[in-house]
């Protein structure tokens, strides 16, 4: 990414509004003062400023953005210019309102919110363009400009009639014929045959949402429709500006789950933006988990991120302090700020943006956590840990061009086994948990401070020494063949329980497990158990016991080993964890959820056996609690060691090593208080 996006600092700065400022100089004034003091590099504007920048249809205004591009270039700044299109004008929707969206129950929605436009409408798409055209005329010469920020947070669908005529096409374009619809629909079932084309309808509770692969169809639909918005949009800034790299940002998913947003295929997506950027909001300090499992939770989301081009990435929106959308909006710990900023550099992110730089006095978000509060004031705490925080990237400087890329191991996720799983009418709604389980494989791997990449199913496995693909529930045979490629080759592969059960058309494999994942694990499947919350089997794996909870598949042993059985019920003495040589490789099955502490061990084993543990550790007590990720860059490795438990911890450095933020040397014994980050080279 770096090569795309000409940076020469990390950004620090963020989403700037000063358009409801517009009548008040001495706040911008104040601002940019204020912006200086705390190192504030980069500033995101226009992103919902429509209705300032054309007040009227074809009418106007860029005065005042002049005057912001001036006051950012007057202190050396970098602008990051959004298209306004997250939120539309009054005046627009007034006289198009085939601009508006419509929910799946066929209401349309009125004007107001934001983030709520149609997906196929011309007359928005228009709109958009020409928007478009005059921002990059007017500012794709000045020299402040270093990306296109394309709208805001794309997500929701459209369920009006031309955009049922765009799925129609879709369909048509995807299906060819209405009998292979037919067949591949399944939909002699319940008599749902159809007729013709325009007996499409995008699902609805009003009309049908049992038509699995329906469902799906329309979720890779809409993440194709957003995609034509997006290029849509990005057209006359290629035009105009080509050398100026595009982002969108991305989202991240709400709490307590704190996985990546689900809605769109970020995976497809990705390749249509030149800089991965996303909106990072961890609830820091929460009542419910500990600190380390948070900071776990959120590097595997950075991991997400980073793993959509296998490259740096931006970190577009942060909070400075809390947010006003959490369920408990929690002011951070002193401390936090630091320690939650400094993990996303430590994964690969070169920026620290936040929302916002300055808070708004009234509406919604209000009491938002924002650089400057309305209070005005340098002396506040938020003010006070921006700026360390600005302080620490200038000091840090020396790494931006560095990299996280040293990663053995992999975990397989993907976008349609997410959405084919979600919507499987099978199982229990209340513990299929991928996203936890994504979560508990990887973090055995973060609390061993190994590096991790999170990849796409169509990603070169060939990098790996190790592939973990837990609940790949549906599996196409192209995959299948290249995972088998992949272990014959010497690859080792770990699978679970829910693997392989239909293929991309939502259609159950008829004859049993496919032949291809019966050759690669050994196994042949029979049925899953789903267990109630209160029902347990049990494995005994080389004199441990070991809970299983949730599922438990039941396989039977064709050429793999068992290294462990089930011990109750009537599949007791069937395959529970089973090993598979297969060419120079080898492939695993877990076939039952099993506690934490099973992982734990299988993992380390695996660790060893693979020597999977590179020398990752500068320090000689590793099981201290500390945190350490690294980047490099082809002169040396940058540590970043995180303390991110309530208690103080002490690492005993192995050699001489120089901690960038203070400068200090560092060896023998150092403690780090709670929270504390420290960066460490080697002398
Ligand atoms: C983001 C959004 C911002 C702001 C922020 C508040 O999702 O892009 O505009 O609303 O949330 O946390």
């Amino acid at each position: 990414m770096t090569d795309t996006l000409q940076i020469s600092k990390f950004l620090h700065g963020g989403d700037y509004n000063p358009e409801q400022w517009i009548d008040n100089s001495e706040i911008i004034n104040r601002d940019f003062t204020l912006f200086k003091q705390s190192k504030i590099n980069t500033f995101t504007i226009g992103i919902f400023s429509w209705a300032k920048i054309e007040p009227k249809e074809g009418v106007y205004d860029f005065e005042w953005l002049d005057n912001i591009f001036d006051r950012v270039e007057q202190q050396n700044g970098n602008i990051i210019l959004a298209t306004p299109s997250g939120a539309r004008p009054r005046w627009m929707s007034e006289k198009y309102p085939e601009v508006l969206r419509t929910n799946e129950q066929g209401q349309k929605l009125l004007f107001g919110e934001r983030h709520n436009h149609c997906l196929s409408s011309p007359v928005y798409r228009a709109k958009t363009k020409s928007i478009n055209y005059q921002l990059a005329k007017r500012y794709g010469h000045r020299k402040s400009l270093i990306l296109w920020h394309i709208s805001n947070e794309l997500g929701g669908d459209c369920h009006c009639e031309l955009c049922q005529e765009k799925f129609r096409e879709w369909m048509k374009n995807k299906y060819k014929t209405i009998d292979n619809l037919n067949r591949l629909y399944w939909s002699s079932f319940w008599s749902h045959q159809y007729n013709n084309w325009d007996d499409i309808h995008s699902p609805s509770t009003l009309g049908d949402t049992t038509s699995l692969i329906l469902n799906l169809d329309w979720k890779r639909f809409v993440t194709d429709q957003t995609i034509d918005v997006f290029e849509n949009e990005v057209k006359p800034l290629r035009e105009v500006t080509p050398n100026i790299p595009v982002t969108t940002n991305f989202m991240g998913g709400n709490p307590p789950e704190s996985s990546i947003f689900m809605d769109l295929d970020y995976q497809k997506f990705s390749k249509h933006v030149d800089v991965i950027s996303w909106d990072s909001y961890p609830n820091w300090s929460n009542d419910y988990e500990t600190t380390e499992t948070l900071a776990m939770k959120t590097a595997l989301m950075n991991d997400v991120m980073r793993g959509l081009k296998h490259d740096s990435y931006l970190i577009m929106e942060s909070t400075p302090s809390q947010v006003n959308w959490h369920p408990f909006n929690k002011s951070k710990r002193p401390g936090m700020h630091e320690m939650g900023s400094l993990q996303q550099i430590a994964h690969g992110a070169n920026s620290v943006l936040y929302f916002q730089l300055h808070q708004s006095r009234g509406s919604s978000e209000m009491f938002h956590g924002a650089v400057v509060t309305h209070s005005l004031s340098n002396r506040t705490r938020v003010f006070k840990d921006v700026s360390l925080v600005g302080k620490d990237l200038e000091k840090l400087q020396p790494l931006l061009k560095s990299k996280y890329t040293h990663t053995k191991i992999a975990i397989v996720f993907d976008y349609d086994n997410v959405w084919a799983l979600d919507d499987a009418r099978n199982y229990s709604d209340q513990t299929k948990k991928y996203w936890h389980t994504i979560q508990s494989h990887y973090s055995v791997f973060w609390q061993n401070n190994i590096p991790v990449d999170i990849i796409s199913a169509q990603d070169d496995l060939s990098p790996y020494t190790l592939v973990i693909d837990p609940m790949h529930f549906m599996m196409d045979i192209e995959y299948m063949e290249k995972i088998e490629k992949y272990v014959s080759s010497g690859g080792n592969l770990v699978g679970t329980y829910m693997t392989g059960m239909v293929d991309k058309n939502y259609l159950a494999y008829l004859g049993g497990w496919p032949e291809r994942l019966q050759r690669i694990y050994g196994l042949s499947y029979v049925e899953t158990d789903t267990l109630y919350p209160k029902q347990t089997n049990t494995i005994i794996w080389e004199d441990n016991e070991y809970k299983v909870i949730d599922y438990a598949d039941v396989f039977e042993q064709k050429n793999a080993t068992s290294l462990a059985y089930y011990e109750d019920d009537f599949y007791a003495q069937s395959p529970a964890l089973t090993k598979n040589d297969l060419g120079s490789g080898t492939a695993m099955m877990i076939a039952g959820r099993t506690e934490k502490a099973f992982l734990n061990k299988f993992y380390s084993k695996l660790i060893d056996k693979y020597s999977l543990r590179d020398s990752q550790i500068p320090f000689e007590n590793a099981d201290a609690h500390l945190s350490v990720q690294v980047r490099q860059d082809e002169r040396q490795k940058y540590y970043f060691i995180t303390n991110y438990t309530d208690n103080k911890q002490i690492s005993l450095f192995k050699d001489s090593y120089t901690e960038m933020l203070s400068g200090n040397s560092l060896n023998g014994s150092t403690t780090l208080e709670p929270y504390q980050v420290i960066v460490a080279t080697k002398d």
